[in-house]
């Protein structure tokens, strides 16, 4: 029988999953299902700033490029992720008191030093992740506060100057239909495009938490991003539920939101859709904050055991 992988390489499209290097050491179902079922990786957390840099002049890149390796030995493209992120900065951080010029110094070198080292091998940055807070205004961060909104224009040509070829990407989350926040993001990488900042897509992470995106405004809002010359990305796609509001056959109704979001994608022309881990196990939504308490764990393709769910199924006769 076929696998999603096979079916996604027959369309051309990309089906991707968030990877951990330490489940690929530990746990062989997890290796093989990263293998044969996906045709594009990404570093669920390996290429983040917290984890690559122990401390402020030196790297470590072990994590980072076992997920790469890992990628390259089964022809998986890489997706890269991320390097501008107000999240998960190395716990030295907390204690440096620098001054903006230092605070941009590091923050080209960080872009320079990490595109550089994957040129050719990773296919797609997330630069900037989540930027923009919830009510569309521009987020208060460290890099904002230091750097001003200068510092988007920056990442984005930081990372070209090394790496002409790769694709740039904008990355967040709560904008994946047309709302208050996707607009913000309209506007603001309209304004970076018309200054010729180096922006080649859009990543749309969807996570979709109690709160499902509805399918048909994705859709309009996919074809929005593309008429402003950018692609399209669902970049951490998971699927879950309220606790308590679950309907009584959640795996189904679940698997049919996988479809019609899949669905919806490819009719707009989005063609590379990852989810946010393998398997439920791995789920993010697991382990974060109060998410256990709030949103039912098991949002992905796969069960517990790398069994495939009827999300998978949905997702591989969509294709
Ligand atoms: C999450 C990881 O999945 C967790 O393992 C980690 O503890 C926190 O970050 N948006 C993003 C991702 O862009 O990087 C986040 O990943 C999930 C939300």
């Amino acid at each position: 029988e076929q696998t999603l992988r096979d079916v996604a390489d027959e369309r051309g499209v990309s089906l991707g999953a968030a990877i951990d290097p330490d489940t690929l050491r530990r746990n062989p179902s997890y290796w093989k299902t990263a293998s044969s079922e996906f045709n594009l990786l990404t570093p669920e957390n390996a290429l983040k700033m917290g984890p690559l840099r122990p401390s402020r002049h030196t790297y470590d890149f072990r994590d980072a490029d076992a997920v790469v390796e890992f990628g390259e030995n089964h022809d998986a493209t890489i997706r890269g992720h991320t390097l501008v992120w107000h999240n998960q900065k190395p716990d030295w951080f907390q204690a440096w008191e620098y001054t903006p010029e230092q605070l941009r110094a590091f923050l080209r070198d960080h872009i320079h030093t990490v595109v550089g080292r994957y040129h050719g091998r990773i296919d797609a940055w997330d630069v900037v992740n989540e930027a923009v807070a919830d009510d569309g205004s521009m987020r208060r961060t460290v890099w904002s506060d230091a750097l001003g909104e200068e510092y988007l224009a920056d990442a984005f040509r930081w990372a070209r100057e090394i790496d002409p070829d790769v694709d740039l990407y904008y990355n967040d989350y709560g904008a994946d239909e047309v709302n208050e926040k996707s607009d913000a993001i309209y506007d603001l990488l309209e304004r970076l495009l018309a200054r010729d900042v180096p922006i080649d897509g859009v990543g749309l992470q969807l996570h979709a938490l109690g709160d499902w995106p509805d399918p048909d405004s994705i859709a309009e809002n996919v074809r929005r991003f593309q008429d402003l010359g950018l692609e399209v990305e669902i970049t951490e796609m998971d699927v879950a539920y309220h606790r308590g509001e679950a309907p009584s056959n959640p795996l189904e109704v679940q698997a049919e939101y996988y479809r019609d979001v899949v669905d919806a994608c490819l009719e707009a022309g989005c063609e590379t859709i990852v989810t946010w881990g393998v398997g439920d196990g791995n789920s993010w939504l697991r382990g974060f904050k109060d998410f256990g308490e709030r949103y039912t764990g098991d949002p992905l393709l796969f069960d517990d055991r790398y069994e495939p769910k009827p999300a998978y199924h949905a997702v591989k006769d969509t294709l």
